[in-house]
């Protein structure tokens, strides 16, 4: 069943309040719910039945109207709705359910992680746990008392703050909570079990004294203060760049090993996959310890970008999500490097949003229609969606933006809103129209900047000509054209700058002249990616080398030595198919020489320089993808970079291994990135030397960034006895650390040896392996699949059957995730005809078993059109 945004109707009845009370024990759960329920005056049909949803499988105990039970013939129930006519226009709806938290394996609802309860409502769970109007325009008052045994489930938690408690004989104790702000059911959140805490607090600005409270299993106490302190900036970054304080007393993190997503913002009681929380320099990486301080900061914005305003339904996801991601991209940028932040985030679009654009589940960052909304959580929604703010930011400026984010929090505090109402209040605050730009919303697929110049000696004249398109996408043939700032510069021969500044795109082809220009400049385009498209100039080999040392824009410095890479690496990939030698050529190799001897330069930036473009963004610009040319084109040059440049790796590992102890501030991550790259080049060159060097570094570092980074360029090497040594006393020393087990696990699903796919199958039912667990699951399934592509698109076809294997079996547990495992299946058609064939045929297996959940039918159906 698809459900289309153009059938939206307003709730015919509003919740004011809710009271739930939970009685936790280990066979089952009951809840009690209470509903004040009124129709809504906004709908002028008052004799609406009223509809509420719930979960199938969920037992309905009992059903009463103002203390009057309901017979089974006073309602409908049918496939996840329950129907009352004729009720009054007041009452109180009393509802008895019985859940099964304990046989939850879809994480949906509630369910129990490593012995603790806990919930995770967005978008649709509250339905498993009791009947109601579950969408998020139907905002109440929740007021929730946990009862459970004492000794158990000593820490009882939910939304808001504690109001009551007492003992309940027995052994049992309860707990009341009252949240004064109305929320949609998706924010709803509990916890019960035996936690410890990491306590703190925090002044906001206009003096609110509130409690910052971090729980974890007791062995993890170690590693919540990375997560506080992130916390605490995040509040006072947050306070100063938007004008928003927090409005409890309480704030609540909850870390849990079970969790399909990263993170929920619960109001009050944010729930954390581990993953996003916990941080520690000897278990934690520097990209682990970047996503903590990142998601952390997420979380907490929601509080206003996403609880304060909600949204309306959920094709309105991104109003939240968008704008989340982007507040918290800026300040990530703002407490480490402004540019490698801008960096990343550009890749992960190019790499997998454009895929995304480019397959069988595109749809615009506002979709149109869903058949299961969990399969909407995407990097369109989240990442391209924080682009488009982004671009608006950068269209108004940082002033008006304010401005406009100060009037729409103003004018929708309490309110459930659209993606438009977030666009106005942007036309509002600017006089500017934006419904142009509002294409961005609607339309699906990534626009194709074609640029092209002419410049005349005589009149000093200089003039670019941009030509915007964009390829159709399902259901979408014909695009219109985008309204979007194009950054740029121009930039003489001896890379002083003749110009920046930032143009606005809005026809489908414009013209751009700039005067009194000396002699012909190289543009320098899209400057810090200012819009989510392709562009499309014919740079010479020699503008693209000028750009890399001279641009003044530190993004397209690095960019244009992608684009050079990435030329040198095609060419290399036709000579591969064409049975002609591979090259590199010196022009590279001196490039490459400056930057790396550079020491002025800042370490993280040369190793993002110096980083060639993984094989995932190759296949995504490649007409038809060759995996096995990508492959040894990457391999080829990543070993001639190694040689031609030995003695300079060498001497840029050597200057960034300072010896200092471990510090997690961006300076010292840049550090450790430029030496474990140069580590892993040194590796390349199959030394004896650079084993023991790299060994050396194993066991001698005081932190996982370092340890890890040795054990997978062993591992991956061709020293396979050392490598399997490693293994197992990284095995040895880390079993109890769950975490780190996933790293141990990932390391190996992406060794890229022979005999990639028996290693996976073999440590499928290795004892740290569970099957349940998603941490796990992303860790070997997806890390598979996705970092090891070479063995994943084997000819044979032994990859994908082996992932339809693992699809069909866990549809049947956690649909959530065998629908996001199925990702790499999905891009099928660009494919040779082998492969292809090959993954259609694992697709079409898939879609002729009987009972699939919606969300793995969507998926599959969508990829079969
Ligand atoms: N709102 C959460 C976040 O981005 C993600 C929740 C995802 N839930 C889901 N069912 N897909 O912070
Ligand atoms: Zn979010």
């Amino acid at each position: 069943e698809t459900i289309y945004l153009e059938d939206y109707q307003p709730p015919a009845w509003l919740i004011s309040h809710t009271e739930l009370r939970f009685e936790l024990e280990e066979e089952h759960t009951l809840v009690r719910a209470q509903l004040s329920v009124r129709a809504n005056p906004a709908v002028a049909d008052k004799r609406m039945p009223l509809e509420l949803f719930g979960d199938e499988a969920m037992e309905l105990c009992r059903l009463s109207i103002d203390g009057q039970i309901l017979e089974t013939c006073d309602y409908q129930r049918d496939a996840g709705c329950l129907r009352i006519q004729n009720v009054p226009e007041h009452f109180t709806l009393e509802c008895v359910t019985r859940l099964l938290p304990h046989e939850n394996t879809a994480l949906e609802g509630l369910y129990k992680s490593d012995g603790m309860f806990c919930t995770q409502c967005e978008a649709e769970g509250f339905r498993r746990i009791t009947f109601f109007p579950d969408r998020p325009d139907v905002m109440s008052v929740f007021r929730t008392t946990l009862v459970a045994d004492k000794a158990r489930y000593p820490v009882l938690l939910s939304n808001g703050n504690p109001v009551d408690n007492g003992e309940d004989g027995e052994g049992r104790h309860w707990v009341t909570w009252d949240d004064p702000w109305p929320k949609p059911s998706y924010l709803f959140a509990l916890v019960a079990g035996d936690l410890a805490l990491l306590e703190d607090n925090y002044t906001t600005l206009s003096g609110r004294e509130v409690a910052l409270r971090i729980y974890a299993e007791r062995k993890d106490l170690d590693k919540l203060d990375y997560a506080m302190q992130s916390l605490k900036n995040a509040m006072r970054w947050d306070e100063g760049v938007y004008g928003r304080e927090y409005d409890l007393d309480i704030y609540m993190i909850v870390a849990v090993d079970f969790f399909n997503m990263g993170a929920m913002e619960n109001k009050g009681l944010n729930i954390f996959n581990t993953s996003c929380v916990l941080a520690h320099p000897k278990t934690t990486t520097d990209l682990g310890f970047q996503r903590v301080e990142g998601v952390v900061a997420h979380e907490y914005f929601h509080n206003w970008s996403g609880n304060r305003v909600t949204c309306r339904d959920w094709f309105q996801l991104s109003l939240k999500e968008g704008f989340t991601v982007f507040r918290d991209a800026e300040f990530s940028a703002d407490m480490n490097s402004r540019t490698v932040k801008r960096i990343e985030d550009a890749t992960l679009l190019r790499t997998a949003q454009f895929a995304e654009d480019g397959g069988p589940m595109a749809h615009p960052v506002r979709p149109e229609s869903y058949m299961e909304i969990s399969n909407f959580y995407t990097l369109t929604v989240y990442e391209k969606g924080a682009e488009v703010v982004r671009m608006l930011h950068t269209l108004l400026g940082s002033e008006l933006f304010r401005k406009g984010s100060d009037l729409y929090f103003e004018r929708h505090d309490g309110q459930a809103v659209t993606t438009d109402d977030f666009v106005a209040a942007m036309e509002a605050v600017s006089g500017r129209d934006l419904s142009q730009f509002k294409r961005w919303y609607s339309q699906a697929g990534t626009p194709l900047l074609t640029v092209s110049d002419q410049y005349d000696e005589h009149t000093g004249e200089y003039c670019l000509n941009v030509r915007q398109s964009c390829p159709p996408s399902p259901g979408q043939e014909h695009k219109q054209p985008y309204h979007m700032p194009l950054a740029m510069g121009l930039l003489a021969e001896d890379g002083a700058e003749l110009y920046a500044g930032c143009l606005e795109l809005t026809g489908e082809e414009q013209q751009f002249r700039f005067t009194d220009i000396a002699s012909r400049p190289v543009p320098s385009l899209l400057r810090g990616f200012s819009a989510p498209v392709k562009l499309d100039y014919q740079y010479s080999d020699a503008q693209l080398l000028m750009l890399l040392r001279h641009d003044t824009d530190g993004f397209n410095r690095w960019d244009a030595g992608q684009r050079f890479c990435i030329r040198l690496l095609q060419e290399q990939m036709r000579r591969y198919r064409a049975g002609e030698p591979m090259q590199c050529p010196d022009v590279l190799i001196s490039a490459w020489r400056e930057l790396l001897t550079d020491a002025s330069l800042e370490p993280a930036m040369v190793a993002q320089c110096l980083e060639l473009p993984s094989e995932a963004q190759l296949s995504e610009l490649a007409e038809q993808i060759d995996v096995t040319a990508i492959h040894a084109a990457r391999e080829f040059m990543r070993a001639a970079l190694a040689t031609a440049l030995e003695q300079e790796w060498l001497q840029a590992y050597q200057r960034c291994d300072t010896g200092a102890a471990y510090a997690a501030d961006a300076a010292s991550m840049g550090r450790r990135s430029l030496k474990n790259l140069a580590l892993s080049y040194l590796m390349l060159t199959g030394c004896e030397p650079w084993l023991e060097l790299a060994r050396q570094q194993y066991e001698q570092s005081d932190n996982m960034t370092d340890q890890l980074a040795a054990l997978s360029l062993v591992a991956h090497s061709g020293f396979r006895e050392t490598g399997a040594e490693l293994l197992q006393a990284f095995y040895q020393q880390w079993q109890h650390e769950a975490l780190v087990m996933n790293q141990w696990l990932s390391v190996q699903a992406s060794d890229p040896t022979p005999g990639a796919l028996a290693r996976v199958q073999a440590l499928s039912t290795h004892p740290v392996f569970d099957a349940r667990n998603p941490n796990k699951l992303r860790a070997l399934i997806a890390g598979f699949c996705a970092r090891n592509l070479f063995h994943f698109h084997a000819e044979d076809g032994s990859g994908y059957e082996w992932l339809a294997d693992w699809i069909l079996q866990l549809d049947r547990r956690n649909p959530q995730i065998a629908a996001r495992l199925l990702t790499p299946l999905t891009r099928w058609k660009r494919y040779d005809t082998e492969r292809a064939a090959l993954m259609q045929a694992q697709l079409q297996r898939m879609m002729d078993t009987a009972e699939l959940s919606a969300d793995v039918y969507e998926v599959v159906s969508k990829s079969l059109m």
